[in-house]
């Protein structure tokens, strides 16, 4: 699930994000998984991305959210995570410590089962192996 402006990856501010479309990735993404069903949900309006936590919240193995802006202000979506019952990994592409001091604040981190940033789009992917692992070294 992606919050505000990850609509534009590929467009936005490629020397953070990067070149890739989310579609492009996530077409990638599926092959690596293929047993798993994955969907993809992707808004740029806070209350929609609540809905679609309580919608899914209950029915889902697991969630991987990369809630972009929102992360970093809404105790509104801390509530929801907390409100559902599948487990929700935060993730973001860029290393947020790195960059601008409002983005070291995370207001949905502690309702999270855990964070993954900084890979890139392979945060995503790193989230995805978190739930379901490919390979387990002994
Ligand atoms: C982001 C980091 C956020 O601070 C920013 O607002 C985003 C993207 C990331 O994936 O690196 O929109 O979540």
């Amino acid at each position: 699930m992606n919050g505000p402006n990850l609509n534009l990856l590929g467009k936005r501010e490629p020397a953070v994000y990067g070149n890739l479309s989310f579609e492009a990735y996530l077409t990638e993404l599926k092959k690596q998984y293929p047993t798993c069903e994955i969907s993809y949900f992707q808004s740029n309006v806070e209350g929609e991305l609540i809905n679609k936590l309580h919608e899914t919240g209950f029915e889902y193995d697991g969630i991987v959210l990369n809630a972009g802006a929102y992360t970093h202000t809404s105790a509104a979506l801390f509530d929801a995570i907390q409100a559902i019952d599948a487990p929700v990994i935060e993730v973001h592409i860029s290393n947020v410590h790195a960059r601008e001091t409002f983005r070291h604040v995370s207001r949905i981190s502690a309702a999270c089962k855990g964070v993954i940033l900084g890979f890139g789009l392979d945060s995503y992917r790193l989230a995805m192996d978190a739930f379901e692992p490919q390979q387990h070294l002994s």
